[in-house]
């Protein structure tokens, strides 16, 4: 969950460390440190907990030696407290050498000990710190930096990602991984190490995927990569697709107010390319031919938070279109339930930050078991699609707030798109039917600016309710991933009691929450639905009105009879049924994000998260 950036190179490490660590705050933002080398060989490193703000004040106010060397860490705390002495980076060699850590080192304690035994002193309760005193005294052994690492490394367990540095050798980073991301900034006469491009995007826009179990070394000139047993490793380049502007605020309020502006556009750019002639096209799904699509006779859905409703919609999508079972399953309960996977099964993983470890290592558990694996993904270069037989993008941008929004759009749009390809591979829906799925996905961009520009008002609804201690939010059916998502959202930004229900489940037993001024969002299905939810929602509506609740509404433009019994109704375009949760949500992203500034809250980063989860 935190942030890594390294740097070699002729220009002022503290500013390019610094710069990276603003762009990884998302990763964690407990505490932030950083470590840097002189070219005399003299090491200095600085450290604070609460946000980076607090750490360039202090250098603002009392500058660090300029060195071209250093290492920098954005943390979100495991073992230990966000205390100033758990910041990272942590020192071994009596100093010489700094340490940052991103991971659990889950055999700390039995290392701890015998470092102790041996007469060594910890300043922190981390579990980094045990790799910084090893490595050291690894260092001091053979003066190798690299082997120093390779040593230590092959007596960790758990997953990580450390950099290191050492006053006896400048112009040097040493990065290991293990599980933990890591990727490498290619730069003229500088390089880079940082968790993810975003680290060093500003400076370079050529990155080099690192594997499982590698260890790398940069210099400003070379980059040498190997396995843990020494080995060389053949690394693949790439061109980031977005530059660093993509990453700013550019002038808005929040990233999170930003991102929702961009759902529109996150739903036309992960269908650009994609329909040809009216038809889905994927030309390039790797080992997931028609052949073997075809022969697929269950799929399995894996993904966490946001990414596993926008699976719940999958679902419903799939099984309508393609006529294939589909199950979710949050990512972190799939291994651990004995899932009965072989070749016939697909396990679909949408994450969209592709490091989520839950989501990783189910992926990888489904790959061992012999099952297909398809990943919808957001972030190019990231583990997830490595470790699957084919990838879909969501081309959302990157996404910054910690709340999921343009992403979960994108992918809910990735998922259809395969579905009606899946439908078309296996002749389930006609060309007519087709078609008509296609034109309603191209039709969504559109409407959801349509949905931004009627939801001005929520921002004043939400000043009236900033008080308000528990919000409800109802749906069935495709409706229901929406409500879920609706408080999840609530509950990450304005920390308030949010629950969201199928509506159908309301008499057995949520109904006993309602009393007077009970606020509810209900998500109400389309009345030109052939189906007769409709009016059971309606019906629901009138059930928790009678007993007091305030019901918000969201509804169908023109659906008249809502409007009786809603306090207020916000209106969507009219969409089909499976292409109206991409419009519902809109207002419920918005209303968080306008219930969290009314309650002066940080909707970048709330309390205790950080946007990619890589400790399990
Ligand atoms: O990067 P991922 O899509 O795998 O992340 C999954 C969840 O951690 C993420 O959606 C989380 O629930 C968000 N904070 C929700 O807004």
């Amino acid at each position: 969950m935190c942030g890594i950036v390294g740097y070699v190179g002729p220009n002022s490490s503290v500013t390019v460390l610094l710069g990276g660590l603003s762009r990884l705050q998302y990763r964690g933002y407990d505490s932030a440190g950083i470590a840097v080398l002189g070219t005399d060989g003299v090491l200095e490193t600085r450290k604070h907990a609460g946000k980076l703000q607090v750490l360039i004040d202090d250098v603002d106010a009392l500058p660090l030696i300029d060195g071209q060397t250093g290492i920098g860490h954005t943390r979100w705390a495991t073992h230990g407290g966000p205390t100033d002495a758990n910041a990272h980076p942590h020192l071994g060699d009596d100093g010489k050498l700094a340490l940052i850590h991103n991971g659990i080192i889950e055999n700390f304690a039995p290392l701890k000990q015998e470092l102790l035994d041996a007469g060594e002193t910890f300043t922190s309760d981390t579990d980094s710190e045990v790799a910084a005193i090893l490595v050291g005294r690894a260092f001091r052994e053979s003066g190798d930096l690299t082997l120093a690492m390779r040593q230590v490394v092959a007596r960790l367990e758990g997953a990580f990602t450390l950099l290191i540095v050492h006053q006896d050798r400048p112009g040097e980073v040493v990065g290991a991984r293990r599980i933990s991301p890591l990727v490498i900034g290619l730069g003229d006469g500088e390089n880079f190490l940082g968790s993810d491009v975003a680290a060093f995007v500003e400076h370079t826009r050529r990155a080099v995927e690192i594997g499982d179990d590698q260890i790398v070394t940069i210099r400003p000139d070379s980059v040498e990569v190997t396995d843990f047993a020494g080995k060389a490793v053949e690394t693949r380049e790439y061109e980031i697709a977005w530059d660093a502007s993509a990453s700013e605020k550019g002038g808005w309020s929040s990233f999170m107010r930003k991102e929702i502006s961009e759902e529109p556009d996150a739903v036309y750019n992960t269908l650009l390319g994609r329909v040809v002639d009216g038809a889905v096209a994927f030309p390039d799904l790797g080992g997931l031919t028609d052949e073997v699509l075809g022969s697929i006779d269950r799929i399995v859905i894996i993904a966490c938070g946001t990414a596993a409703y926008a699976g719940m919609l999958g679902k419903y999508a799939i099984e309508a279109w393609a006529r294939i079972p589909v199950e979710v399953t949050l990512s972190h309960e799939f291994r651990y339930s004995g899932p009965i996977l072989n070749d016939r099964t697909l396990v679909i993983s949408v994450s969209q930050s592709g490091e989520t470890i839950d989501t990783l290592m189910a992926v990888k558990y489904a790959k061992v078991e012999g099952a297909r694996g398809l990943s919808i993904c957001n972030t190019q270069g990231s583990s997830i699609p490595r470790e699957s037989d084919a990838v879909i993008y969501t081309h959302a941008g990157p996404e910054v707030a910690v709340a999921s929004t343009k992403a979960f759009v994108a992918q809910i749009t990735a998922l259809y798109l395969f579905g009606l390809h899946l439908a078309a591979v296996r002749g389930s829906l006609s060309a007519a039917q087709l078609t008509r799925n296609v034109e309603e996905l191209q039709a969504i961009p559109a409407k959801i600016a349509e949905v931004l520009v009627a939801s001005e008002g929520i921002g004043q609804l939400a000043g009236w309710m900033a008080d308000t201690r528990s919000v409800l939010f109802l749906g069935r059916h495709v409706g229901y991933p929406i409500a879920l998502e609706g408080a999840l959202k609530l509950k990450e930004l304005a920390y308030i009691h949010a629950e969201g229900f199928a509506a159908g489940e309301l008499k057995h037993g949520p109904i006993a929450l309602i009393e007077p001024g009970q606020i509810v969002f209900v998500i109400v299905p389309s009345p030109r639905d052939p189906s007769s939810l409709h009016s059971k929602v309606v019906s629901n509506i009138q059930e928790i009105r009678a007993r007091g609740a305030r019901v918000i509404a969201i509804a169908e433009k023109g659906d008249a009879a809502v409007l009786p019994y809603a306090d207020e109704v916000i209106p969507i375009p009219l969409a089909a049924p499976f292409f109206e949760p991409l419009l519902a949500v809109v207002p419920l992203h918005i209303f968080a994000l306008e219930l969290a500034t009314a309650k002066g809250l940080d909707v970048d980063q709330p309390r205790n998260l950080a946007k990619s989860v890589t400790v399990e």
